[in-house]
């Protein structure tokens, strides 16, 4: 059976760049840059301007990572799309951007909600639909436009500062004879967590789906219990890391570079020393990007590629946890 493996990878942040004294200077948010900086190790972020969509900035994400991976648009043969963030109710994504970059192909097009594992969950797909030869090149794409449903007073502090808005894509396609490529991925839900990290409107559970009450009692934005949050993701990611390493017949040792989710730098650093990885193998974006959810996993391996830190051959570990609860890994050669 032919492996798969990544060929190419880009990403994109909205020109806008939110430094934290921006958000301190929002007296109703009732934060300050030291307590971000020292809780989270977020500096800035990005947010989109005016009429900018999550689709707008895939579209530069994905045509640097079809360079990238050597290839052309009509090599594509469908695509993969992860957002907890989509420009519209439905349809998904995937649609929007199969217009913008295939206006004359008709190639599939599928969005997976899976919030910070989307990248993760995404890549196993499109490593098992080319492994069984269904296609050769398969382009995935997380993006968030966080910025437009953020509480900006005190009662979504907690939530409004850790998130940006950015894309990551890469390009998935046959691995060379001998290239092991994706080795494994393991992937984790657990719902009844998920109202402890959710957007409850405008939800097709509610009729109206959404209404003048809810909008007032801020029931559209994102709400998060942080700390319970936070222990659930650190366990949970060292522990789906030992699962995927176990699967591979692989050890701590043998990984070269460690590229997990970007929610918190204090998480990143705890799953890092429980799991044995020195920091040097590790990359983190978070204090330029915030937490960028299915994008971020992208971005991170393209920061990688930037810093030299990747080289053919390298065994590297993604690992994510986020709203569901979701929790995933993958194992992989570059
Ligand atoms: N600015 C200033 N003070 C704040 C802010 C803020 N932005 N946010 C909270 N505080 C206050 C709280 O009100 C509290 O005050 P009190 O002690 O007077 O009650 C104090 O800071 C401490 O609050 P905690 O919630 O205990 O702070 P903690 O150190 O846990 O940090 C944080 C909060 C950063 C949210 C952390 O819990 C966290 O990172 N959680 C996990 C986030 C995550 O992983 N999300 C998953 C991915 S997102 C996705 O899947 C979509």
């Amino acid at each position: 059976m032919r492996r798969a493996r990544i060929l190419g990878v880009g990403m994109y942040l909205p020109e806008r760049r939110v430094p934290n004294m921006e958000l301190e200077n929002i007296k109703e948010l009732e934060t300050s840059d030291e307590w971000i900086r020292q809780r989270t190790g977020i500096n800035f972020r990005h947010f989109v301007s005016e009429g900018e969509s999550g689709t707008d900035l895939a579209v530069h994400a994905s045509k640097q990572a079809i360079i990238e991976a050597a290839l052309t648009p009509e090599d594509i043969d469908f695509i993969i799309y992860a957002t907890l963030s989509p420009d519209y109710f439905f349809p998904g994504n995937g649609c929007f951007l199969q217009d913008r970059l295939f206006p004359d192909r008709t190639i599939g097009a599928m969005d997976v909600r899976t919030q910070c594992c989307g990248f993760i969950y995404s890549l196993a797909m499109a490593d098992s639909l080319i492994k069984s030869g269904h296609y050769d090149h398969i382009l995935v794409v997380g993006t968030e436009v966080h910025s437009t449903a953020l509480d900006f007073t005190s009662r979504g502090r907690d939530v409004t500062v850790l998130f940006g808005d950015g894309a990551g894509a890469v390009v998935v396609g046959p691995a060379p004879d001998g290239h092991p490529g994706i080795l494994t991925t393991a992937m984790h839900s657990e719902g009844k967590y998920a109202r402890e990290l959710w957007t409850e409107y405008p939800a097709s559970a509610h009729n109206p789906r959404l209404s003048h009450e809810a909008l007032e009692q801020g029931r559209h934005y994102p709400k998060m219990n942080g700390r319970m949050v936070f222990k659930h993701a650190v366990t949970r990611m060292v522990e789906v890391s030992h699962e995927v390493l176990a699967k591979a017949g692989r050890t701590v040792d043998d990984i070269d570079l460690f590229l997990p989710h970007q929610a918190n730098l204090r998480i990143n650093q705890m799953v890092a020393s429980q799991l044995g990885i020195q920091e040097e193998k590790m990359v983190n974006t978070i204090s330029w990007t915030g937490n960028t959810t299915a994008a971020t996993i992208p971005i991170c391996m393209h920061e990688a590629l930037r810093q030299d830190k990747l080289a053919e051959n390298n065994l590297v570990l993604l690992t994510a946890f986020g709203a569901g609860f979701t929790w995933a890994a993958s194992l992989l050669y570059w």
